[in-house]
C-alpha cells in the first residue's frame, strides 16, 4: 500500500531490462509519468509513454498509431514469424484485422458467453477436487494456471480425455513464446501437434458443426466470408496465450493481493462473494497482468514537445496510466471499494455513463481485448467456487511475501510465480 518512491528524474533506459524494474516497476513509472511523460529511450530506440491519458490517447488514436509488428515494405511474410502461426494480432489496424475480429468476437461475449457458464462451474469445481484434501495449495501450479486452459479446451469441443494432453501442450506454448532458443523450438513443436490434432476436427466441424467453440469459429460468416483452416489453427493458439495465460495470472493477482496487500478486504469478499468482481477490476488497474503494449507511428507525432519520427516504435506502460495521481486517488492503494474507477464491465471506447475512467488493463479501441468479458467470469465464477470449499484461508510464507510476489515474466505478463496458501476445507 505505500507510496511508489520519487527516484527524481534520471532514468538510465537499460533499467527497463533489469531484474529490479521486473520486480517493481512502480517508481520507474512514477519518475516517467512526473518527470519524463513521452520518454525518448534512445537504448532501446523508443519512446515511452505512461501518463493515463497520453495512453488513452495513443490507443484512440488509429490514424497515427498501428499495431502492425513487421514493417510494411519488409519482408515479412504473415504468420512466419510467431509461435503461435498466422493471428489477429500481426494484422495491426488494416481491414484483414476487423475482418478477422468480427468473425470471431461475439463468440465470447452475451449469450454465447454465458452457455459456457455451466461447464467453468463443473471444471473450477474438477480442479478444486484434486486439491482440497490437503489443506494447502499452490495457487499458480494446481489453481490459476488449471482452470482457463481447462475451459477453454471444454469450450472448444475438444474430447475430455485429451484434455491433460492439451494442457501440456499450452505449457510448451507459452513457455515458448517468453525464452527463445529450445524453449521456443519446443513450443513450436507443442503448436504443430496441437494443430497436426486439431486438423481433422476443423475440416469436420466446417462441414457438420455442433455448438462447441471450434464450430462456431469454423463457420463463422462475415458476407459469406470464413476464416481459412490455417486462420482457424492460428486463431485456437492464440486463444491459449491471450485467453489462457492471461486469465491463469489474472486469478493469481488477485489471490497475491487480497492474501498480502489487503487482508481485511480478503475478508469482505469472504463475506460478499459478489465483491470478486469489483476486486477483478481493481486488479485490473493496480496490478494488471499486461502492463505494456506496443505501437508504431505511421507519421510523424508530437507528445509532450518529443517529436516521434514517423515508424517510431511506442511503449505504452498501461501499468504506469492505472497509477497515474492525476487520474486516481491514492493510486498506490490497493481497494476494491474504490469510488473513483469504473467498476464493473468494460467496453472498447473506455468512456462510461458513470463518467469514471476505466483501467486500461485491456487495451482501448481497435483492438481492444475480445475475451474482456469472458476473463472477468471466469475469474470471478472460478475464485467463488474455491472460497465456497475452503475456510480461515491464509499465506503458508506469511514472513517471506518475496518468494510469491509478483513480476514481470518473460514474456511480458506480471504475476507471481509462486503463491502458497494453507486453508481448513469448509
Ligand atoms: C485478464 C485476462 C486478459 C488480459 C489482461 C488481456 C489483455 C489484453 C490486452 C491488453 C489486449 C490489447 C492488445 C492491444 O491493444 O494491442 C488484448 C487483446 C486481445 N485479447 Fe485479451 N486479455 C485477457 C483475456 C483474454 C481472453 C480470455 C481472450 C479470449 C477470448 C482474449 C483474447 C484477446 C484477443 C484475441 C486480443 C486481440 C484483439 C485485437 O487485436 O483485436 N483475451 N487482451
Amino acid at each position: 500500500m505505500s507510496e511508489a518512491v520519487d527516484i527524481g528524474p534520471n532514468i538510465d533506459p537499460r533499467i527497463f531490462d533489469s531484474e529490479e524494474f521486473q520486480r517493481d516497476p512502480f517508481p520507474i513509472y512514477k519518475a516517467l509519468r512526473d518527470y519524463h511523460p513521452c520518454f525518448h529511450d534512445r537504448f532501446h530506440n523508443r519512446w515511452v509513454i505512461s501518463r493515463y491519458w497520453d495512453v488513452d490517447g495513443v490507443f484512440q488514436d488509429n490514424e497515427s498509431f498501428d499495431r502492425g509488428v513487421y514493417e510494411p515494405d519488409g519482408p515479412y511474410e504473415f504468420g512466419t514469424n510467431h509461435v503461435f502461426g498466422p493471428n489477429i494480432l500481426e494484422y495491426g489496424n488494416s481491414n484483414e484485422h476487423r475482418r478477422l475480429r468480427n468473425i470471431v468476437a461475439g463468440q465470447f461475449v452475451g449469450q454465447k458467453l454465458n452457455d459456457f457458464m455451466p461447464m467453468i462451474d463443473q471444471i473450477s469445481a474438477e480442479v478444486i477436487d484434486r486439491f482440497i484434501d490437503q489443506g494447502e495449495v499452490e495457487m499458480t501450479t494446481q489453481f490459476s494456471s488449471q482452470v482457463p486452459i481447462r475451459v477453454i479446451s471444454n469450450m472448444l469441443g475438444l474430447p475430455r480425455e485429451d484434455e491433460d494432453t492439451f494442457v501440456e501442450w499450452y505449457q510448451l506454448l507459452i513457455a515458448g513464446l517468453g525464452f527463445g532458443g529450445e524453449h521456443m523450438a519446443r513450443g513450436i513443436q507443442a503448436r504443430n501437434d496441437m494443430w497436426d490434432y486439431i486438423d481433422p476436427m476443423i475440416r469436420e466441424r466446417s462441414k457438420n458443426p455442433g455448438e462447441d467453440l471450434l464450430s462456431r469459429i469454423c463457420v463463422a460468416e462475415i458476407d459469406g466470408n470464413r476464416m481459412s483452416v490455417e486462420e482457424v489453427k492460428g486463431f485456437v493458439a492464440l486463444l491459449l496465450a491471450a485467453g489462457g495465460d492471461t486469465t491463469d495470472k489474472a486469478i493469481a493477482n488477485m489471490w497475491y493481493h487480497l492474501l498480502y496487500t489487503r487482508p481485511d478486504q480478503l475478508q469482505d469478499v469472504i463475506e460478499t462473494p459478489e465483491l470478486w468482481d469489483d476486486c477483478f477490476t481493481e486488479m485490473m488497474r493496480f496490478d494488471p497482468v499486461v502492463h505494456a503494449q506496443f505501437r508504431r507511428t505511421t507519421r510523424e507525432v508530437v507528445i509532450h514537445d518529443e517529436v516521434i519520427p514517423a515508424r517510431g516504435g511506442v511503449v505504452l506502460y498501461l501499468g504506469a496510466g492505472n497509477r497515474d495521481e492525476r487520474v486516481f486517488k491514492d493510486p498506490d492503494t490497493f481497494d476494491i471499494r474504490r469510488e473513483d474507477l469504473h467498476m464493473g464491465r468494460e467496453n472498447r471506447s473506455g468512456r462510461y455513463k458513470d463518467g469514471k475512467p476505466g483501467h486500461l488493463g485491456f487495451g482501448i479501441g481497435q483492438h481492444f481485448c475480445m475475451g474482456y468479458a469472458m476473463a472477468r467470469q471466469e475469474s470471478a465464477i472460478s475464485c467463488a467456487r474455491l472460497m465456497e470449499r475452503i475456510k480461515n484461508v491464509r499465506p503458508k510464507f506469511a514472513d517471506h511475501p518475496g518468494i510469491s510476489s509478483p513480476s514481470i515474466d518473460s514474456g511480458g505478463f506480471r504475476s507471481p510465480q509462486e503463491l502458497w496458501m494453507e486453508f481448513d476445507p469448509a
